[in-house]
């Protein structure tokens, strides 16, 4: 890491101040402000974040331009043709591949982890119909952070890794139950032998044929793969601010689920499936919802287009496209999905050549196609999110971990420009 210089003039005081400018490995250098305030009483101001870096990471590489993603330097195209998602979650929390012996290890210790607290299916039972999932899910991880309270060692790293390996088992059994729920079906049993995605499946759908449970599982693996990580996202920021109180782990995550669930983030799977049907149910043409996509004063959007970091397409989402084509293919010529999938397909190659979105750089993001795959799986609509949920897991405490582990480690604390009132003085209720 070189130390570049910068100089920044301050007209009132004509202070000088120099700021180091932190070289990174790939993507834009940082400027490093913390001596801003300390040395001229400044503060940088950065409203959503669009400028500002809040950590180094090791984990998770994206060039949004170029439309590149990369989990500890691989590709994400290479992981989605080659890895699977538990080969996968130990790369992200370890930074390498593992050997043979290593990855059946991690792997044991994941599904030895399968036997949830029992506990977690009454806290599902008390939910009435109807409730939304995600709510499900955050309920479930404050049960296991109350259950797991007097552990907390956040220092200490075999607490740390113990906890880590709880997550990642735990979540996929949770969904699978809140699954259970929403469909009606007793709570199923999880099998140690089944990979995180096979038993997820198996779970979900027990009355599925073998080979039906391969094909899905195998989808599923790969949707689970795409969303493990993507840098400092919503959610992701919410798990490191959330953790750097050193609350507990599982509370931690229950505040990223949290953020996920919104519409302009993981929600937006929900959304998209919303909006297709929406348009597949009216007589009106695309290109009319890509008009009122367009019009400021129509609050409708085109979901599962745009991001902040890709101005390009998201990997993510060709991959996903190509997994739609896929499954919806061998599942059957009529499938009742594909007339969704032909819409989403419109629906890019308008918004592709359109003056508006192609100046915005406007593309499809992951969760573009993702809920068309998941819907023809058979999932429920209000479970995608739980889905994107059950692997981000991953991600989020890859990053929790290597948070805690940073040098620079410290409470999460933003400043904020004031712009309310000066010094007032309180009237009686009877003199206003
Ligand atoms: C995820 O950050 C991550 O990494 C997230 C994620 C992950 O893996 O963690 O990738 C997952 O959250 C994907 C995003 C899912 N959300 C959606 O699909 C919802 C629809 N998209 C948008 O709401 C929006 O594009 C965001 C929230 C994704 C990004 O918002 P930004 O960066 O604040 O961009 P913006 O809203 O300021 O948009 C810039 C311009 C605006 O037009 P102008 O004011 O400049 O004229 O583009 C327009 C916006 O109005 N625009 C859209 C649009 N998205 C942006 N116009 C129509 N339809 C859209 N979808």
């Amino acid at each position: 890491m070189t130390n570049k210089k910068i100089t920044i003039k301050d007209g009132q005081t004509d202070n000088e101040i120099e700021l180091p400018v932190l070289d990174s490995i790939l993507g834009p250098n940082v400027v490093d402000i913390r001596a801003l305030e300390k040395n001229l009483g400044y503060l940088s101001h950065d409203p959503g974040f669009i400028a500002t870096s809040s950590c180094e990471s090791k984990i998770t590489y994206i060039d949004g331009n170029e439309g590149k993603l990369w989990y500890r330097g691989y590709p994400i195209e290479e992981l989605a043709e080659k890895s699977n998602f538990t080969e996968t979650a130990y790369l992200l929390l370890n930074d390498k591949l593992p050997n043979k012996s290593d990855l059946n290890d991690f792997f044991k210790s994941i599904s030895s982890n399968y036997n949830v607290d029992e506990q977690i299916k009454d806290i599902i039972n008390i939910f009435g119909k109807g409730s939304h999932p995600m709510a499900i899910m955050s309920a479930c991880l404050s049960l296991l952070s109350a259950k797991y309270h007097n552990e907390i060692d956040i220092q200490n790293k075999d607490y740390r890794y113990r906890s880590t390996i709880k997550l990642i088992a735990s979540v996929p059994v949770i969904s699978a139950w809140i699954l259970n729920s929403i469909m009606q079906r007793d709570f199923q049993n999880t099998s140690e032998n089944l990979s995180i995605a096979e038993n997820f499946i198996n779970m979900a759908f027990p009355d599925l044929s073998d080979d039906q449970k391969e094909l899905s599982s195998r989808a599923m693996d790969v949707i689970f793969l795409l969303h493990a990580d993507h840098e400092q996202n919503a959610s992701t920021s919410t798990v490191r601010l959330s953790g750097s109180s050193e609350t507990s782990p599982y509370a931690a995550i229950a505040a990223g689920i949290s953020t996920l669930w919104g519409p302009t983030h993981g929600g937006a799977n929900e959304a998209v499936i919303n909006m297709l049907e929406e348009i597949k149910n009216s007589d009106k043409d695309v290109e009319f919802y890509i008009e009122q996509a367009k019009d400021k004063n129509n609050p409708f959007r085109l979901m599962g287009f745009g991001h902040r970091i890709y101005k390009n397409y998201d990997p993510r989402a060709k991959i996903i496209q190509k997994i739609a084509h896929e499954y919806l293919a061998k599942l059957s010529k009529d499938n009742p999905n594909k007339p969704l999938f032909d819409i989403a397909m419109k629906l890019e190659k308008y918004a592709l050549e359109d003056e508006y979105f192609v100046s915005r750089k406007l593309y499809p993001n992951v969760d573009f196609y993702s809920g068309i795959v998941l819907k023809a799986i058979g999932i429920p609509q209000s479970m995608y999110t739980v889905i994107f949920a059950l692997a981000r897991t991953v991600g989020w405490v890859a990053h929790w971990n290597e948070m805690i582990e940073d040098k620079n480690f410290r409470i999460g604390r933003p400043r904020q420009l004031y712009t309310g009132n000066k010094k007032t003085k309180y009237t009686d209720i009877s003199e206003r």
